[in-house]
């Protein structure tokens, strides 16, 4: 998960089925956004949904290849989990603005400007991309002090309600009791 994903040249219907399951995924673990890399596909794919938690209101968008091609307005600070390191939460400062460049499922190029909550869930997920996870954007300090949080979740020993893929690659089976 700490590799860089690689470009998607063209839309099969594995990645079709891939999506689907990425999108069940994220949902089980009411989540708002997951990348490929996440689960273990090595392909430059995101999926943001930012109303699937608070109005369960399903409204997913699909990037494929995105791109962010300008960061700008203020920086904000705002408390950031995910999928990937459970029962961890930190603040993240970040710009508001982002333009970011992304091809749908029908390999159409599209361009989106947003911010707030949306922009927030891109950049995480775009980082992810990256091989960069958000525990690598918190200050030194915080990280300092989560460092024994941080190695026993990466070690496995917190276990989700739901499957996920440890940093080191391996599968990691849901605790239906912890839910
Ligand atoms: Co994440």
């Amino acid at each position: 998960m700490k590799k860089k994903t690689i470009e998607v040249k063209e839309f099969t219907q594995e990645l079709d089925i891939f999506i689907k399951n990425m999108l069940e995924t994220m949902y089980n673990a009411d989540g708002i956004g997951l990348a490929a890399n996440q689960v273990g596909n090595g392909v430059s794919i995101l999926i943001v949904d930012e109303n699937s938690v608070e109005k369960n209101k399903r409204s997913p968008i699909i990037m494929i290849n995105p791109i962010i091609k300008l960061f700008g307005g203020d920086d904000v600070e705002y408390q950031e989990g995910c999928l990937s390191i459970p029962q961890f939460f930190e603040n993240v400062i970040r710009k508001d603005d982002i333009s970011i460049e992304y091809y749908d499922e029908k390999m159409k190029l599209k361009k989106l400007e947003t911010n707030g909550l949306l922009s927030r869930i891109i950049q995480h997920e775009f980082d992810h991309l990256n091989g960069i996870l958000f525990t690598e954007r918190i200050t030194p300090l915080k990280r300092a002090l989560s460092k024994g949080k941080l190695r026993k979740i990466e070690s496995g020993q917190t276990t989700p309600h739901y499957d996920m893929i440890l940093p080191n690659g391996e599968l990691l089976k849901a605790d239906k009791q912890s839910k």
